[in-house]
């Protein structure tokens, strides 16, 4: 059975705009981004949504519903009372372009920043081994769809405007802890973890976990191991003095 569901859409661009009110057919099953579309159809044809697959697996139609981000896809109806008022608001982290889409090109900058996977000189293609322990270790980080909700969520640069130049947000650090945990890469990773991509500014709120749609554990699995390993850099001497006779 159908119902009417109350709506409230954050409508604007880069000079502003408001939360606007709609009244919206809802039938059994459906999810968030449905409701978004028949508004397109039927009240607001120039409705700006940013969205692919609608299965969960693109990242696109990442937004925040009634304040926390979700993917519209995969936020369903049924979690919502009938006489509930749906806010549906774009990413806050992100500058608006229009309507419920952002502009995250700063995701790929962050990107663009970290070095990529550096295997050892002269290893040739088809000379690559790993233990599975090793490929397990970072299977779950490649779960990623770099939807951005955990760089969206993360209070280091969702209040502070001033930090996005100094810190690479929890997708990011958790590649570069990724990559540290590579048995084959050889990138100095865990200096520049601090220094060039905010790992310091990281105070394991563990809301990037929380928001996850991938139910990857960033902070328990990435994070947090980084860390550990960063002040083992400084602060064990016996790891100090491996560091010092045989870096990597
Ligand atoms: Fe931000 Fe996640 Fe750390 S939300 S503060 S990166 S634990």
């Amino acid at each position: 059975m159908g119902y009417d569901a109350k709506f409230r859409v954050w409508r604007g661009d880069t000079d502003g705009g408001d939360l606007q009110d709609y009244t919206v057919l809802v039938n059994d099953g459906e999810v968030v981004l449905d409701i978004i579309h028949r508004l397109q159809a039927t009240q607001a044809p120039d409705l700006a949504v940013r969205w692919n697959c609608k299965a969960g697996k693109c990242g696109s139609c990442s937004a925040e519903v009634n304040g926390r981000p979700k993917l519209l896809c995969m936020t369903r109806m049924s979690t919502f009372t009938e006489d509930e008022v749906i806010t549906v608001t774009p990413m806050r982290t992100f500058p608006v372009i229009r309507d419920l889409v952002t502009d995250v090109s700063f995701n790929y900058e962050k990107a663009r920043e970290i070095q990529s996977f550096t295997p050892p000189d002269g290893l040739k293609a088809g000379e690559y081994r790993m233990k599975q322990v090793d490929v397990q270790r970072s299977q779950e980080f490649r779960k990623c769809i770099e939807c951005f909700l955990c760089q969206d969520t993360c209070h280091v640069v969702r209040d502070h405007e001033e930090n996005k130049q100094n810190f690479a947000g929890p997708r990011f650090l958790m590649r570069v802890a990724e990559l540290d945990m590579h048995p084959l890469d050889v990138a100095e990773r865990r200096d520049s973890a601090q220094s060039e991509h905010g790992l310091g500014l990281c105070n394991i709120t563990k809301c990037c976990t929380d928001v996850c749609p991938e139910n990857i554990k960033i902070t328990d699995n990435a994070l947090i191991p980084m860390k550990e390993r960063v002040v083992d850099r400084h602060y064990d001497p016996l790891v100090w003095l491996g560091n010092k006779l045989f870096r990597r």
